[in-house]
């Protein structure tokens, strides 16, 4: 064998070690948990072929505890780029396999490099997680491992998406980094996430908690909302990661793909003429408003189990990318509080930064009271989503379907928020309160010297929804530009959209707004 070929045997050789990661009974145990490897994941989660792999031959270059002694070619990620539907994204995989994913200096380094070749090119960045977070033995060189690549979240935060998926036993640096991102997906049963795992919380507070207790997939999309999307397997995980990229651009100047649309955009859709129920006190279901009107009905849907009384997500009106926020009538009443405010403003502001219109329908009852939403800060998580829609300058079409009530008519989108178009159905009802709670207020007094204050109060209500419970008092100041009929939605949501394909506005300069956080 000449030199040359030698040098490459021995080329080929140590590509096949990388390739193993922490070695062959690491990976079983890996398949054992239930769990891919990290190459494996990105083979799955990029078009065929695509994937161009950097930095296989780092070392780690830590010398405590023994680490000398013991290095894996690659260290514990996996790093690159590839196609996504022939658009490019970078990603990074870390390997459970090598020290639990558990994060060192040079691991860092290769992170950072695909971050910042991410944001040269303009391309989103897919991190998967599976790891312990900074690597003990390393210090507080992985501590500065993390804090680099942060900085790199947080500066690449609303020009190139960052999406996360979760797809193991995540702790420390290893969630705080998905938290600064766009999105974050996990997987049932097999991914946690906590700042610290159970060891160390028995240790500290003495606390016996499982990983699934602590940070599973159930808690995180149920009471936290840390989690975006939840999945039974990685491969559904990896399907929803492909289908996220579909409605999103590569940065935050261009737009999201347009994808070529077969349902019609004059489309009747008879059903939504008597969807509103005559008692003005029972639900419908919002979902079946969104998927009559986008396009093939076809939503992707965002925190789908996080304050269920607003519904965010993704469709398309005429092949065009939108960010859908509704208030769920089915859910609370649809009324507006903490957590779902929190939920929609981060949303609405995702759309903003990345070109994405909002689409608003609007049925909302108001705010819901009670101490356990002023204890928990509701003013401030409110004004979250008044600042999120009032500073947005994407396209805004609002709807109102029903209940449009006081500060919740204002937060969702109004005309004044600088929407665009301002639609209301026949059956919208847009004044300071329902009719109940403004008599009250208003004959609550005289009620009381009425011979029967039950029937007075009765028919002053009756005067009040005569009077508000209706769009055309709005519409007669212009604050609703039309009043449409629901079967027409779908079409008038369009034709507005392709008015607005061309908007232009600007925010006064700054260095940023101080958002109520
Ligand atoms: C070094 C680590 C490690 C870490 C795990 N390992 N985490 N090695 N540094 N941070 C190693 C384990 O020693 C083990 O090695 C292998 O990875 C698999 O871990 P297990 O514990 O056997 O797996 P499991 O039971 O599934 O538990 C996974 C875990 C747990 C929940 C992640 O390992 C854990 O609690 N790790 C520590 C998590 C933590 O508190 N991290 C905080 C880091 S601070 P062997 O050789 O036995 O296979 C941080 C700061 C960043 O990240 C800044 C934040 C703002």
């Amino acid at each position: 064998m000449s030199n040359q070929l030698g040098k490459i045997k021995e080329l080929v050789e140590l590509r096949a070690q990388a390739r193993l990661g922490g070695g062959e009974k690491a990976i079983e145990k890996q398949h054992n948990r239930g769990k891919y490897t990290a190459r494996e994941r990105i083979a799955m989660l990029l078009d065929e072929g695509s994937f161009e792999e950097m930095d296989m031959f780092v070392k780690h270059r830590c010398t405590n505890f023994g680490q000398d002694k013991k290095h894996y070619l690659g260290d514990g990620v996996v790093t690159g780029y590839g196609t996504v539907e022939g658009r490019l994204v970078y990603i990074f995989a870390q390997d459970f396999t090598v020290w639990g994913g558990s994060l060192s200096e040079t691991m860092a380094q290769k992170i950072c490099k695909v971050m910042d070749l991410a944001m040269r090119m303009g391309a989103p960045v897919i991190g998967i997680n599976d790891s312990g977070g900074a690597r003990i033995q390393e210090g507080i060189n992985a501590l500065a491992g993390y804090a680099e690549i942060f900085q790199r979240n947080i500066m690449a935060s609303g020009v190139i998406p960052q999406i996360s998926g979760i797809f193991g036993p995540c702790a420390g640096g290893a969630v705080y980094s998905p938290a600064l991102t766009d999105f974050t997906l996990m997987t049932e049963g097999t991914s946690y996430m906590f700042l610290t795992g159970p060891k160390v919380v028995k240790t500290v507070t003495g606390e016996d908690v499982t990983q699934e207790e602590l940070g599973g997939a159930s808690v995180h999309s149920t009471k936290s909302g840390v989690t975006h999307f939840t999945s039974q397997t990685e491969e559904e995980g990896i399907k929803t990661i492909r289908k996220l990229l579909s409605f999103i651009p590569q940065n935050n100047l261009e737009e999201a793909p347009f994808i070529e649309c077969k349902d019609p955009i004059d489309r009747m859709e008879e059903s939504l003429n008597e969807i509103i129920p005559d008692n003005p006190n029972k639900p419908y279901d919002m979902y079946g408003v969104i998927g009559a009107l986008v396009d093939n009905g076809e939503f992707l849907e965002v925190q789908r189990d996080f304050a269920k009384n607003i519904i965010i997500g993704f469709a398309r009106f005429n092949g065009r990318s939108v960010g859908v926020v509704a208030n769920q009538p089915k859910y609370l009443a649809g009324v507006l509080d903490s957590n779902a405010s929190r939920k929609a403003a981060r949303f609405v502001r995702f759309c903003d930064a990345f070109n994405i219109p909002l689409v608003t329908l609007v049925d909302v009852p108001g705010f819901l009271p009670g101490t356990g939403q002023e204890y928990n800060a509701v003013i401030h998580h409110g004004a979250k989503l008044l600042y999120a829609y009032g500073e947005a300058t994407v396209p805004k079409v609002t709807v109102t379907l029903r209940k449009s009530y006081g500060g919740s008519h204002i937060v969702m989108s109004c005309k004044q928020l600088r929407g665009d178009i301002n639609y209301a159905w026949p059956t919208a009802e847009i004044a300071v309160m329902g009719g109940a709670g403004a008599v009250a207020v208003l004959y609550g007094k005289e009620a009381r010297s009425q011979e029967n204050p039950t029937a007075f109060l009765a028919e002053k209500e009756e005067e009040y929804t005569n009077l508000f419970a209706n769009p055309y008092n709005a519409a007669r100041y212009g604050y609703i530009d039309d009043v449409i009929e629901p079967r027409n939605t779908r079409f008038r949501v369009i034709k507005a959209l392709e008015q607005l394909k061309t908007k232009r506005q600007t925010n006064p300069a700054k260095k940023h707004g101080n958002i109520p956080l």
